[in-house]
C-alpha cells in the first residue's frame, strides 16, 4: 500500500526531526522552499504540516511560520493511537511491586502464580542429578544459544503443534525478560518507535524506558482484543521498527486473538515489513482445547522473535526461558555473549532432565484444571460483591482477571487503602505511560480459593463500594 504524498512528506520531517535535523524550537523550511526543494504541490506540503501541527510535533505561527514544537511530551492522537517519546514508570512500577512481597499480604497483585502448585520435589531431584552429572566443560558447551537437549525439547513442543521451529533458531535465556529485551535490542537503536499494546505488560513500558524508545500504544478491549484498525494507522504515521504484544491470554487483560484476527494482524505486518516480538509466556495455560496458535506459525515467521518461558508453567525460581528467533537467531546470541553471557548452566541441565521424564504434559494438565476452577471462584465471588457497572474480563487461560469499575472511580486509591489492610491489587496504572487505566485494577486469580481469599475480596467490594457511593 503506497501512502498518500503529503503523509509521506509527513514521514520524511518526522524522521528529520526524530534525527535531530530540526531541532525543538527551531523554524522548518517554509512551505514555498518546501514545494521548491521536494516538488510537491503547494497543497500537498500544507497537508503534512497541517497533519504535524495535529500530533504535535509542530507549532504554526501566524505570519512566522511552523516550527518544531519545543517539548514533545504525551500527545493524544486521532481519537485512539497514543503515542510516547519518553517512558518514566520504573520507580512507580517497582514501589507496587516491592509493597506485595509480604507473605503475609494476600497477592492479589502478585505477578507470579501460586509457588504450590508446581512440581518442586521433581525438579528439585532433576537439579541434584543434573549437578551430579554436570561435566567440567558444560559451562563452555551450554554458552549461547543454550544447551541442546533442552533447545532440542523446546522445538519438539513446537513441532507437536504444527509451529515450524529448529533448534538451531532457540537462544535459551534467563526468563522471558531476556528474551524480550533481547529481542527489542536486536530490532530497534535508541529513538526508534515500537508499536505496544495499551494496557500492556509493565515489562514492556520498562524494556521501552530501559532502551530509551518511543512507543505508539494500541488500543486494546478486553473482550475484542487489539484495534487492528489503529495498528494499521499507527505503522501508516510512524516509523515504526517493531510491534511487541501478546496473542494468548494477554497481559494484564487476559484476551486471546482468533484465528482471522491473527490472520490479518500478520497482514498488515507483512505489508509494512516490520517484525514482531510475540510475548506468549502464558500459552501453556489454556482452560479448554488445544493450546492456541502463535503467530510465530505464520508465514512470517523468520520475522517474529516468539518468546516464552517456563516461569508460570513449571519453574517460576528457575529463571529459563528462550527466544525463537528467526532471522535473528545468531544476533540475539552476540548481544547476549555481550551481557549475561548465558542462562544458569545447572538449571538448563535440571529443564532438560526434567523433560526427558515425561511428566511435564501431566503436570500442566493438572495446573491448568486448579487454574480454571480458581478463575471460576475468584470470578464469581468478583462479580457477586462488586458495583453494578463493573466489568470483568472472562480469560480462557492464564490466572488473571481484569476489572474494570464503573464510572470514575480511583483504583490507586483502592490498592492503598488494601494495602493497608494486607490485601495487594494490581492498580491499572502500572499498565499504561498515563492514567488511562486509573479505573481498572488486576487480580491474580492462582492462588487457593479459601476463607482468607473469600475475605479479602469481600473486603475489597468494601473498599470498592465506599469510592463508588462517593461518586455517586
Ligand atoms: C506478559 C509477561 N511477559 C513476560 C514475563 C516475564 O517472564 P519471566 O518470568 O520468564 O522472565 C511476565 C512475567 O510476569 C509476563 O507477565
Amino acid at each position: 500500500m503506497t501512502l498518500p504524498r503529503y503523509q509521506q512528506l509527513a514521514q520524511t520531517l518526522r524522521r528529520q526531526i526524530d534525527a535531530h535535523v530540526w531541532l525543538p524550537g527551531e523554524k522548518l523550511p517554509s512551505l514555498r522552499e518546501s514545494c521548491k526543494q521536494s516538488g510537491l504541490s503547494l497543497m500537498t506540503v500544507l497537508q503534512a504540516y497541517q497533519l504535524l501541527e495535529s500530533q504535535g510535533t509542530l507549532v504554526s505561527r501566524p505570519q512566522s511560520g511552523y516550527y518544531v514544537a519545543p517539548s514533545r511530551p504525551l500527545r493524544l492522537e486521532h481519537g485512539s493511537l497514543h503515542t510516547a517519546e519518553q517512558i518514566d514508570v520504573n520507580d512507580a512500577i517497582f514501589d507496587i511491586l516491592k509493597a506485595g512481597q509480604d507473605s503475609d499480604i494476600v497477592p492479589f497483585g502478585s505477578a507470579f502464580p501460586d509457588p504450590t502448585l508446581f512440581p518442586q520435589p521433581k525438579l528439585a531431584r532433576s537439579l541434584a542429578s543434573a549437578v551430579r552429572r554436570m561435566s567440567p566443560h558444560s559451562a563452555i558447551a551450554n554458552l549461547p544459544p543454550g544447551n541442546e537437549d533442552l533447545r532440542r525439547s523446546i522445538a519438539q513442543r513446537y513441532a507437536l503443534q504444527g509451529v515450524e521451529v529448529t533448534p538451531d533458531e532457540i537462544v535459551i535465556t534467563s526468563g522471558a525478560m531476556e528474551s524480550l529485551g533481547l529481542s527489542l535490542q536486536v530490532l530497534t537503536q535508541p529513538g526508534d518507535w515500537v508499536a505496544i499494546e495499551s494496557p500492556a505488560f509493565y515489562g514492556v513500558l520498562q524494556g521501552i524506558e530501559r532502551r530509551k524508545l518511543k512507543a505508539v500504544t494500541i488500543p486494546m478491549d478486553m473482550e475484542q482484543g487489539i484495534d487492528l484498525a489503529a495498528l494499521e494507522q499507527a505503522m501508516a504515521t510512524y516509523p515504526i521498527k517493531a510491534c511487541w504484544l501478546m496473542s494468548a491470554f494477554q497481559n494484564p487483560q487476559g484476551c486471546t486473538m482468533n484465528p482471522d484476527k491473527k490472520r490479518q494482524l500478520v497482514d498488515i505486518l507483512i505489508r509494512n515489513q516490520v517484525a514482531l516480538i510475540e510475548d506468549d509466556v502464558y500459552a501453556e495455560l489454556y482452560f479448554n482445547g488445544d493450546r492456541p496458535n502463535p503467530l510465530k506459525m505464520s508465514s512470517y515467521r523468520q520475522e517474529i522473535l516468539h518468546c516464552s518461558s517456563f516461569s508460570k508453567c513449571l519453574a517460576p525460581g528457575f529463571r529459563v526461558g528462550w527466544v525463537a528467533a528467526g532471522n535473528y537467531a545468531s544476533r540475539i546470541q552476540r548481544l547476549q555473549l555481550m551481557s549475561t553471557l548465558s542462562a544458569s548452566v545447572p538449571v538448563q541441565l535440571a529443564l532438560a532432565d526434567f523433560l526427558h521424564q515425561g511428566s511435564y504434559d501431566a503436570h500442566l494438565r493438572r495446573l491448568r484444571r486448579q487454574l480454571e476452577l480458581r478463575q471460576n471462584a475468584m470470578r464469581s465471588a468478583v462479580l457477586n460483591s462488586f458495583p453494578p457497572g463493573t466489568r470483568l474480563s472472562k480469560p480462557t487461560g492464564g490466572y488473571f482477571i481484569w476489572v474494570e469499575l464503573p464510572g470514575k472511580m480511583d483504583a490507586t486509591k483502592i490498592y492503598q487503602q488494601a494495602l493497608a489492610k494486607r490485601i495487594s491489587v494490581a492498580p491499572g496504572t502500572m499498565f499504561a505511560v498515563d492514567n488511562r487505566f486509573s479505573h481498572c485494577l488486576r487480580l491474580n486469580t492462582s492462588f487457593e480459593w479459601n476463607t482468607r481469599a473469600e475475605n479479602a475480596v469481600k473486603t475489597l467490594s468494601e473498599l470498592v463500594y465506599k469510592e463508588y457511593n462517593r461518586h455517586r
